[in-house]
């Protein structure tokens, strides 16, 4: 781990290189609270914790030399416990808490040095945030809930009117817009702070914790739709999270952080598969693999596809007549439509199909497509109960590979290898550590 008044590790010359692209760009923040937080910085106490910052001036280091960066359309996570920093860290990234130093830039924009009014209008106009306290107004229904960051901005009642019902249907509140907060459940409620959020159309939403305070079951729920809506609407979006199954299904890339320290970036497999410590190894021990691992990770390209205004011919000139292999049904733009074997085809052919997205007997549309997200605990009892492969899908329903069985059993044994490989040499470092 990084040690006062040293560059981070993550703060390379590489890191540095990409900078320019990144979305979100965040490098070597500290924020110190308390009296004279600069004296944190100070060569003199280069090295020194948060323990020793505490006791001797009373000062609390809520981040520690923090850089990361954020993609466009991606989903960042930050984990960690409570007290790691990652209100902090987010509260950080608008000024809502000024840093002590470091630098933030988000889409070429340095909001370190953002004068007040122009800050004011980038967070007024380029972001929005979700909480885990929904702050709904309760003398106000839902529809004029949701509008409020369209009120805010000064978009016209119609206007905004008009989006917020868009909003809130998409995040299925069609029918509640004259419902009041106290007649919602909590999930609900929270809804409508997504739906605020999102009629706001900004293109980066920052989230802190908010599915913390649902029931388990909702909670799912509520992520489920966070990342059907993202698959939609791409936005850039940081989320803030204490729970690391919620991390690793919705981040793409996942920062740990621990005592207002970053311990590891990387994605979910990066986290799960490869720690960079124990720390983050402890708290990754009890993940299952088959949850973390998805489609993307193991999808081949579609071997055999024909377009639905071709006739069975098309497919025995792909696979020939073979029971044992299938060719994909797309549509013009490359949509699923559905499956076709080797001998269906030839049986198709006989009976003088001429178009495969007319035919309804002999494509079967019912062998459902899986998309990219889809976990191993989803596909494998999938593989099992199917003799080909399985289609994935995109979040428009173009067909963009398959997976096949073969492909899951080997991912699950090099896997396993890997976290064995790990284990050993946390067990090597751990007698090492004893013998010294
Ligand atoms: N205004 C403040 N004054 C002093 N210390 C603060 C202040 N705000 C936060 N801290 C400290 O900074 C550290 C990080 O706090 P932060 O709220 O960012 O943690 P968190 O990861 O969001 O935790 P939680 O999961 O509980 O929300 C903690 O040690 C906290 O006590
Ligand atoms: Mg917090």
């Amino acid at each position: 781990m990084a040690t006062v008044g040293e560059p981070s590790a993550s703060f390379s010359d590489e890191a540095s290189a990409v900078a320019d692209e990144a979305f979100i760009s965040v490098r070597s923040v500290w924020k110190v609270f308390g009296k004279d937080p600069e004296k944190v910085l100070s060569p003199e106490y280069a090295g020194k914790d948060k323990a020793f910052f505490q006791s001797e001036f009373n000062n609390v280091i809520g981040l520690h030399d923090v850089s990361f960066d954020v993609q466009r359309g991606d989903t960042f996570v930050i984990m960690g416990l409570s007290g790691s920093g990652k209100s902090t860290m987010v509260r950080c990234l608008l000024r809502l808490i000024e840093p002590t130093a470091g630098e933030i830039k988000i889409d070429g924009e340095d909001i370190t040095k953002m004068s007040e009014k122009a800050l004011l209008e980038f967070r007024r106009t380029r972001v929005a945030m979700v909480f885990q306290h929904y702050g709904l107004m309760p003398h106000r229904c839902v529809l004029d809930n949701a509008c409020w960051g369209l009120e805010v901005q000064g978009v016209k009642q119609d206007e905004r009117y008009a989006r917020t019902r868009e909003v809130l249907s998409l995040v299925g509140l069609a029918g509640w817009e004259d419902a009041y907060p106290r007649q919602l459940s909590g999930g609900m409620q929270q809804r409508v702070g997504l739906a605020r959020a999102l009629a706001m159309d900004t293109d980066i939403l920052l989230m802190d914790e908010p599915f913390s305070g649902l029931d388990p079951l909702i909670r799912r729920q509520m992520q489920d739709e966070l990342l059907r809506l993202q698959s939609e609407l791409q936005k850039t979006i940081v989320f803030i999270t204490h729970d690391l199954n919620e991390a690793l299904k919705l981040g793409d890339r996942i920062a740990i952080m621990h005592d207002g320290q970053v311990a590891q970036i990387g994605s979910p497999e990066d986290i799960v598969l490869r720690p960079e410590d124990e720390y983050v190894g402890e708290f990754t021990q009890d993940v299952r693999l088959e949850t973390v691992l998805t489609a993307s990770r193991v999808m081949v390209p579609p071997r055999a596809t024909v377009r639905g205004d071709q006739g069975p011919q098309a497919v025995l000139d792909a696979i020939g007549s073979n029971a044992r292999r299938a060719a994909w049904v797309v549509d013009a733009h490359g949509g699923y439509i559905g499956m076709l074997s080797g001998d269906n085809a030839e049986r198709a052919v006989q009976a003088g199909v001429s178009r495969l997205d007319q035919d309804g007997e002999y494509v079967v549309r019912e062998y459902a497509a899986v998309p990219l997200t889809a976990n191993f605990d989803e596909l494998i009892p999938l593989a099992m109960s199917r003799n080909f492969p399985i289609p994935v899908v995109d979040a428009d329903n173009i067909l963009i590979g398959e997976v096949r069985r073969r492909a899951l059993a080997e991912a699950l044994a090099e896997t396993s290898a890997a976290e064995a490989d790990y284990e050993a040499n946390a067990a090597e470092n751990a007698s090492l550590a004893a013998e010294a």
